[in-house]
């Protein structure tokens, strides 16, 4: 067990910077995700934590020791990687054996612990075999045995599941819960997922170009975004963002013609804005004219459906609803919004909070 905490941490490529200026801390014992767009530094994060790449600047401290410059080995860290990365020619057994044996452990001991690790995995009867005898979620639980079997202090999960089949991911997403609840290890685990950060974290880092852009539980990343993009990343579907623009009677004027208004005046009349409105916060509204819009597509989920349409301003928009009632496409459908689900972004993508919506 160990907490983590990243001081100042940047990391260069050349001219490049991938890392900028990064604080964070990682309590002992909780599951962390860091989620973000492909390229914006997640794995650069996480080898640098681990020791396979060099920090540039800042300070790492793992369990209260400065580890900048410590070997790997040394920072009780192991880490699973999106590609298993398996030595192919050795069995399962060997495999997960192999960090005791490097450490010199014995015979009997490394059996023992290799047998505990495999049982947790239901890989038992796989101890046998070579890699390649295995399919892409059995290698996969072997590959985070090798970590398990070290007891580390802290587990670093790069993707481990994006080389997986849609079913395969859900399963072996909630067995890693599973056993963060046994293991009650500090785990951090990066993915550009976002139902996966969504379902695992206790805490949520979102990073975008090498800089952190909210850190918060799940819910709060959800219905409390500090900005424009965490409000766009997280959510699936995404956020509704609808252009519009302040007016002097302090209302929100949208481009598709909808009207939201406020009991304070909001700053500057004339300033562009993006309202922001989740799927399952619009309400189907047959009397109502609140908003129109024309059905493209519908996505029936059984239970709730999503259906895509297009405003008279153009823009896109997703609308839940739960409702068996045939709806056809290029219909015109009628929806209101409740103001006080509605969120309010100025042009730069920051919030805007703290708005008086009149219901
Ligand atoms: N060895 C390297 N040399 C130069 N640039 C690199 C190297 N590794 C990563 N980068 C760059 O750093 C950025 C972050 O990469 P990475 O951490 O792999 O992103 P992520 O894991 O979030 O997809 C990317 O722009 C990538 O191209
Ligand atoms: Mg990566």
């Amino acid at each position: 067990m160990a907490r983590l905490e990243l001081r100042n941490i940047d990391k260069s490529y050349g001219a490049f910077q991938a890392i900028e200026g990064l604080n964070l801390a990682v309590e002992d014992g909780s599951f962390t995700v860091f989620v973000g767009p492909s390229g914006c530094g997640k794995s650069t994060l996480l080898r640098m934590i681990a020791g396979l790449e060099k920090i540039t600047g800042g300070d790492l401290i793992i369990g209260g020791r400065t580890v900048n410059t410590a070997d790997p080995i040394e920072r009780g860290v192991a880490m699973v990687f999106q590609n298993y990365a398996l030595y192919p020619h050795m069995t399962v057994e060997q495999n997960i054996g192999f960090a005791l044996r490097i450490a010199g452990l014995g015979r009997e001991e490394i059996a023992r612990r290799v047998m505990d690790v495999a049982k947790t995995l239901q890989v038992e009867s796989l101890l046998k075999r070579k890699p390649a005898q295995l399919s892409g979620g059995q290698r996969q639980r072997v590959a985070i045995g090798r970590a398990i079997v070290r007891n580390p202090d802290v587990f670093l999960f790069d993707e481990p599941l994006s080389n997986l089949d849609a079913e395969l991911r859900v399963s072996m997403r909630v067995e890693i819960a599973k056993l963060h609840q046994r293991l009650r290890t500090t785990m951090i685990y990066v993915t550009h997922d976002q139902t996966e950060a969504m379902t695992l974290a206790d805490r949520i880092v979102v990073i975008r170009a090498g800089k952190i852009e909210q850190v918060g539980t799940p819910q709060q990343l959800y219905s409390d975004p500090e900005n424009l993009f965490v409000a766009g990343f997280i959510g699936s579907p995404r956020m509704n963002l609808l252009d519009g623009t302040t007016a002097p009677d302090g209302s929100v004027r949208l481009a598709c013609g909808a009207v939201f208004h406020t009991t304070a005046p909001l700053p500057a009349a004339g300033t562009p804005v993006k309202l922001g409105i989740r799927p399952e916060h619009f309400t189907v509204d047959e009397g109502g004219l609140e908003i129109a819009a024309t059905v493209d597509v519908v996505e029936n989920l059984g239970g709730t459906r999503f259906i895509y349409g297009q405003l008279a301003s153009g823009e896109s928009v997703v609308i839940e609803e739960r409702s068996e009632r045939p709806l056809q496409r290029g219909e015109t459908l009628s929806f209101r919004a409740s103001p006080s689900r509605a969120l309010l972004f100025a042009a730069d993508g920051t919030r805007i909070r703290d708005v008086a919506w009149k219901e």
